[in-house]
């Protein structure tokens, strides 16, 4: 019997995690259209918004762009990243995602959305229009986006320190990064095309310019001319100032990140590193100095559809969250009592309790979606507390 329990637990730990790894890019489920009969203005509205917000604050178009990239990186493209957790482990609260901006314009769409259509549209969902209509704003290629993701109940600082690709990283590193989640070098490439619009602070790359290995030194791959520019504009120490990524053409999107790094003026390591590949350094050598002829928005269609897939929860999976930094339905709710030493509660207290490991043992049944509220006897804590 013990032995039956543990291996129905392992399963269960076991099947979702062999999916997760067997699909990697290719989710079952999406597609183009999704909400044509249960939301059919849902774009529209997400456009109307957007219009909007980025006639007054075009600089919120790369923030916009990145949200998605960094949702589906970690965990999979289900809305993990927008996530709030009242003792700060929540995705967003990881080093790696102090820069991301943009999130109340994500829940200004899901409250008009909510209006339009209760209960349909997932925030993944919201981050994939978005990153399209934000691209499309900056005059960059439209692509249909495939919708049908849904909400995941998980969001978890540790999963962004671990699985979000520092501006730190070579060659090997970005295309084993890509790789893992099925996306090809090709990918890999095109999508750091993302960095034609959009800024960066002086924390992603002031290394290169003040103290590369250490010793006060410089990076000898960063065009010297421009260290000197930089370095303007990011004073020693100076973590927080901003600076365009495509200087000039940072709100166009367009194919001149390529001509930059043949320049040696990628802003980030992780930008340069796409010339110590043959195949991504053919592909930007290839489109540097191309203008508008360049396949370049082609390219950037297929991979965005490309990665919008990676780890998609589809079907019954997951939720639709009704308010995108709130989980719906909580996954574990454990309730613990404050007895007086006559009996009589003084005080109850509620706990999520995430994938029920903390006060719990593996047990399937408790994690069945779609209930409200399950109720778990954890153990005593303290002296005049007793568990239910
Ligand atoms: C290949 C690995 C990548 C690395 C290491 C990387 C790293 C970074 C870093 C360090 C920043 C500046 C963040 C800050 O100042 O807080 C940034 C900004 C940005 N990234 Fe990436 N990125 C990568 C790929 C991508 C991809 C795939 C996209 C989208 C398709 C993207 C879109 C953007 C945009 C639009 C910005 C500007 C954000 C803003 O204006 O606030 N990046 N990236």
């Amino acid at each position: 019997m013990a032995f039956a329990k543990l291996l129905l637990c392992f399963l269960f730990k076991l099947v979702p995690l062999l999916f997760v790894l067997h699909h990697g890019a290719s989710a079952h489920g999406l597609k183009v259209g999704f909400y044509a009969k249960t939301c059919p203005r849902a774009e529209a509205v997400v456009k109307e918004i957007m219009v909007e917000t980025l006639k007054v604050a075009p600089s919120l178009a790369g923030p916009l762009n990145r949200l998605h990239f960094h949702d589906c990186f970690v965990r999979g493209c289900e809305g993990s990243v927008l996530l709030n957790s009242p003792t700060g482990q929540a995705e967003k609260n990881a080093a790696p995602n102090s820069g991301l901006r943009g999130f109340q314009i994500i829940d200004k769409v899901k409250t008009a959305l909510e209006k339009e259509c209760p209960g349909v549209v997932s925030c993944a969902d919201i981050l994939a229009i978005v990153a399209r209509d934000s691209v499309v704003a900056m005059s960059g290629p439209y692509w249909e986006v495939e919708t049908g993701r849904r909400d995941g109940r998980v969001s978890n600082i540790t999963e962004a320190l671990q699985n979000l690709l520092s501006p730190l990283s070579n060659i090997t590193v970005l295309k084993a990064g890509f790789a893992r989640r099925g996306l090809s070098v090709k990918d890999l490439v095109v999508l750091s095309g993302g960095h034609t619009i959009g800024t960066s602070r002086c924390s992603a790359f002031g290394n290169r310019l003040y103290n590369f290995t250490g010793k006060g030194d410089t990076d000898p791959t960063l065009d010297p001319e421009y260290i000197e520019q930089l370095k303007l504009k990011c004073k020693t120490g100076d973590q927080n100032s901003h600076v365009e990524m495509d200087p000039g053409s940072f709100k166009i999107f367009d194919v001149n990140y390529y001509t930059l790094i043949s320049k040696r003026r990628g802003l980030f390591q992780s930008d340069a590193a796409l010339l110590d590949d043959a195949e991504t350094r053919a592909y930007v050598l290839s489109h540097a100095n191309t203008y508008g002829t360049s396949s370049f928005f082609k390219d950037f269609r297929v991979s965005m559809v490309n990665m919008g897939k990676i780890g998609a929860l589809t079907g019954t999976e997951g939720e639709v969250r009704k308010v995108c930094t709130k989980k719906f339905v909580v996954d574990h709710l454990v309730r613990q009592i404050r007895y007086s030493e006559d009996g009589t509660v003084i005080k109850q207290k509620y706990f999520e309790d995430p994938g029920g490991t903390t006060f719990q043992s593996c047990e399937p049944h408790l994690r069945e979606p779609n209930s409200i509220a399950r109720y778990k006897p954890f153990e005593v804590l303290g002296s005049n507390v007793k568990s239910v």
